[in-house]
């Protein structure tokens, strides 16, 4: 008898011990260790008492059984609940936490647009991918023979002061203009021929309207009967696309050797409509592109039969059209990468 009480006293020890132990319990994860200790599992200290079955009277076994029991079931339901508790507490702490604040203002956010160059590129080849044009893109280093001596501008030829060069070698330079993708295209095409090549080209060239950098959009047209006229006919389509429905051009002698006769094209001024102003410097006019029909010369150069077929070509500053687009009066505001600038250059 004295043995159950010594045992029974077990049972109030260890129940104090959990009511002490589950007041120091800081979180749900340390109750879920607490509950593996005490009553989880066989090793749990609750179960441990029932291995002591053994030692009591057969006629008392079932009292001590069931104090265990009861013990068990209290300790299962207090730390239940407990854990329930805690859950829910820990569960309103992360809602404080997580709380959103619905009246903070929204961030920013400032979309990108492509850069007012690759803008301008886009619509001259979409207007000249509606005429049918193709894209070649040439190289940006190239020969003598093909930026000059095909083209009609042999060593020595005063045109070739037109277009101050970088060489990299006797043999190699940075092309002065796209105009040397014609002979690559020639070279290795049968008429008809209708390409577009735009890129970039090098002029050792540095003031407010010219960059050692720039880009042009070469187009090149060769078939059968091809005429100034098919040319005009095309470059008005052109500046309507680009500046205005009510924008007219008009052709102006001028001189490139690879083109005969060579034009310097003009369009109506779209700022005033041709009454004169500051944009057209009072003409009502402003220059967009230099232009010609293809010299036979050149035809020839490439192997073309020049009794058989002609063409014309362009050559289009797309820097310039830009600037004259958006009212840029320094080209080196499309290569300075100033924010300010390039965010209102878009369309
Ligand atoms: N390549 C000439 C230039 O850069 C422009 C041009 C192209 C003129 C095609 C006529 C024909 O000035």
């Amino acid at each position: 008898m004295q043995e159950l009480n010594g045992l029974n006293d077990n049972i109030a020890v260890l129940k104090q011990e959990i009511l002490d132990g589950a007041e120091k319990l800081g979180s749900s994860k340390e109750l879920y260790e607490f509950k593996k200790t005490y009553v989880d599992g066989k090793n749990g200290k609750v179960n441990q008492l029932m291995k002591e079955m053994r030692n009591i009277p057969a006629d008392q076994k079932a009292a001590y059984g069931k104090s265990v029991n009861e013990l068990k079931s209290w300790a299962q339901e207090f730390l239940g609940g407990l854990d329930e508790k805690m859950k829910k507490m820990e569960l309103e702490k992360r809602y404080e936490a997580e709380q959103v604040d619905i009246s903070m203002p929204a961030v920013k956010k400032i979309p990108g647009n492509l850069h007012p160059i690759t803008q301008m590129r886009n619509q001259l080849i979409d207007v000249f991918a509606g005429m049918g044009f193709e894209i070649y893109e040439g190289s940006e280093v190239e020969t003598d023979y093909y930026n000059f001596t095909a083209l009609n501008t042999p060593q020595d030829h005063p045109a070739r002061d037109m277009q101050d060069t970088f060489y990299l070698s006797p043999e190699f330079l940075l092309r002065t203009q796209t105009s040397a993708g014609q002979i690559h295209v020639m070279e290795n095409r049968k008429p008809p021929i209708k390409i577009l090549s735009p890129g970039k080209v090098f002029r050792s060239d540095d003031d407010a309207t010219h960059s050692p950098m720039f880009s042009q959009m070469e187009g090149l047209v060769v078939d059968k009967g091809i005429t100034l006229c098919d040319l005009q006919g095309m470059l008005d389509e052109f500046v309507k696309k680009i500046y205005g429905e009510g924008t007219r051009t008009r052709l102006r002698p001028s001189y490139f050797p690879f083109t005969e006769p060579s034009v310097e094209v003009d369009c109506s001024c779209f700022e005033c409509g041709g009454k004169g102003c500051k944009l057209c410097k009072g003409t009502g006019w402003i220059e967009v592109l230099g232009a010609g029909v293809v010299n036979k010369k050149v035809l020839e150069n490439c192997g073309i039969d020049s009794d058989v077929y002609s063409g014309f070509a362009f050559g289009i500053g797309i820097e310039r059209t830009a600037m004259l687009k958006y009212g840029i009066n320094n080209i080196k505001m499309l290569f300075e990468s100033d924010l300010r600038v390039l965010k209102q250059l878009n369309d």
